[in-house]
């Protein structure tokens, strides 16, 4: 069973492989119409549900366009109107889906959630963001670097803001691919020291830092994200303490000239980033939106073996 669940649960030369064929249908469908399918439709007659705990726009329907581009179906369904927002089981909700559908895709509130899923489904499940990760966030990311001609081996991500799912992805991938991640975070907004120490012993080259200068200096790229992710209580304190780690065009001129800027979105404007920077020149925040189709339909493809990917 080839569950997407995270990074680090694939060995580097899946992740290529992932990457390379999310390249290649790109490529091959340059110009088309949105909605044609694929030249191969590798996944006819495949059928995926995609169920969310909490909102989304680029997930939920790039995950839609992946399986009509790739030949397939899907079902959206929010947790909340379904039997599950009642309290069905999610092993029911793994068994009973697993006999209706071929894939199932899950953005959960927990990733203990996802997890239980994954054990009791007999289809793939794809992680579409949990608290802890967001692996198909940084595929889509990780396109758009190679996309701009930054070579991954020895890259320098930094990262500026606080250390969430989307940023633990990115140190799981480091240990696949060989970039480096500079993390500026403040105290008590750090990835968690679990995180690192097994990032680490993968062989991720992970440094954390206090300052965003020191680690934005000599960055290839400068990502960030929101400082209040879905599910977060503590407002107050984390725009307090995260204030000083917005990415602004001064942040920006630490970076190489040729640096290039991410950010997953949905973005706070004036608050983790300037306008100034998500609509500058190093910015490639919408090439990166328009991969997670691209990545997604990889990832689909081999959660059911479909693809070149192989
Ligand atoms: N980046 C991302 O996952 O966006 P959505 O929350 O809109 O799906
Ligand atoms: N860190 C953000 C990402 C949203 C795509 C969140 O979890 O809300």
């Amino acid at each position: 069973m080839r569950h997407f669940l995270d990074i680090d649960r694939l060995a580097p030369e899946e992740v290529r492989a992932i990457l390379d064929e999310a390249h290649a249908r790109k490529r091959a469908r340059q110009g088309w119409p949105k909605g044609k399918v694929d030249a191969d439709a590798p996944l006819s007659g495949y059928v995926l549900a995609a169920i969310f705990e909490k909102n989304s726009t680029r997930t939920r329907v790039s995950f839609d366009a992946a399986m009509r581009q790739l030949g397939g179906q899907t079902l959206v369904m929010d947790a909340a109107t379904s039997q599950l927002g009642r309290g069905e089981s999610i092993a029911d909700t793994a068994r009973v889906l697993s006999r209706m559908v071929d894939v199932i895709a899950l953005r959960a509130n927990s990733h203990n959630s996802l997890l239980e899923l994954a054990h009791y489904a007999t289809v793939p499940v794809v992680n579409g963001l949990t608290d802890f990760s967001h692996p198909c966030q940084i595929l889509a990311d990780l396109m758009t670097l190679e996309e701009a001609g930054i070579t991954l081996k020895g890259a320098k991500i930094a990262w500026a803001g606080d250390g969430n799912n989307v940023l633990t992805s990115f140190i799981h991938a480091a240990a696949k691919l060989g970039f480096h991640v500079a993390a500026a975070c403040p105290a008590g907004f750090r990835p968690s020291e679990e995180v690192l120490a097994a990032g680490r012993a993968a062989g991720a080259v992970v440094e954390v830092f206090d300052n965003p200068a020191e680690a934005i200096s000599g960055a290839d790229c400068v990502v960030t994200d929101t400082w209040v992710s879905m599910g977060d209580t503590n407002v107050g304190e984390r725009m307090q303490a995260l204030g000083p780690y917005q990415v602004n065009e001064a942040l920006m001129a630490q970076a190489k000239p040729e640096a290039i800027f991410l950010h997953c979105l949905p973005a706070h404007r004036g608050e983790e980033v300037t306008s100034a920077v998500m609509d500058g020149p190093q910015s490639r925040i919408f090439d990166e939106a328009e991969n997670r189709i691209h990545a997604q339909k990889a990832v689909l493809t081999w959660c059911l073996a479909q693809g070149a990917s192989q």
